[in-house]
């Protein structure tokens, strides 16, 4: 693991790694959340399994806890050495005319994410946590979607939340195929296609938090 962030090649590649994980992470955390739209019940039983399995609980979310903080430390470093390392800034040059704002604004995106993050740990896992290893609190698999709509009663949560989806967007637009060039994976008849699913990515993923999010609020 030294090894690999020793080097600034070795560092993109594992703020690469750490990023695929986060967006196979996302895909997943997704699917559970659009079951409290479709059916109560389902939802209940997935949160239910999710959180009392030992391998998800004691292995998958210590690894999520990691990747999630290594991803932002990262992203940090690697924004300060790129930056110290360019003795001309990009004054000089035209920027909009060789990146796009996506690219140049990762790290804006990424500090709204990770405020996001931030309250959202609050609003969940914090209570999650307490529920079940401060208080001791019985089981009680009902309990999760009553807990999720509850949640977005709040209208000023729920803007915020749909503003950190709309950067997270942003963030996946860039970062998903560039998280590919990173590991090597460049091949003119591949990358358009990474491109594309990137782009697709970035708009689903998003969207179907926003549509939980607006789901819960309106159907209070
Ligand atoms: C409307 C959108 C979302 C809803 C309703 C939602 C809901 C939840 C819930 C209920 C939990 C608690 C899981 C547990 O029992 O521990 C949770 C945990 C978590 N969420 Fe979200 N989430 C949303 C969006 C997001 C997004 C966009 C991200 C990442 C950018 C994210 C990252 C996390 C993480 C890292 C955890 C902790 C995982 C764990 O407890 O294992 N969530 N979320």
């Amino acid at each position: 693991m030294a090894g690999l962030t020793s080097s600034s090649i070795g560092r993109k590649y594992a703020m690469a790694l750490s990023a695929m994980f986060l967006l196979i992470f996302l895909i997943m955390h997704l699917s559970v959340n659009l079951l409290s739209v479709i059916s109560k019940d389902a939802f209940n039983s997935a949160s239910e399994f999710m959180g009392y399995n030992p391998f998800i609980q004691f292995l998958m979310q210590p690894i999520l806890g990691f990747a999630v903080i290594f991803h932002f430390a990262m992203g940090f470093i690697l924004e300060i050495k790129n930056n110290n390392s360019r003795p001309i800034k990009y004054r000089m040059n035209n920027r909009s005319s060789n990146s796009t704002w996506m690219s140049r604004n990762m790290l804006l995106s990424g500090v709204v994410v990770l405020a996001f993050l931030g309250l959202h740990m609050y609003d969940f896992w914090w209570h999650e946590m307490d529920y079940k290893y401060v208080v001791g609190s019985v089981r009680d698999e009902a309990r999760y979607w009553p807990e999720l709509h509850a949640q977005f009663g709040n209208v000023g949560r729920v803007i915020f939340y749909v503003v950190a989806f709309v950067l997270l967007g942003l963030h996946l637009a860039h970062g998903f195929q560039s998280s590919f060039q990173s590991i090597g994976a460049r091949h003119p008849k591949y990358t358009p296609m990474i491109k594309a699913v990137g782009t697709w990515y970035s708009i689903l993923i998003p969207a179907g938090f926003i549509l939980v999010a607006v789901f819960h609020y309106v159907t209070q």
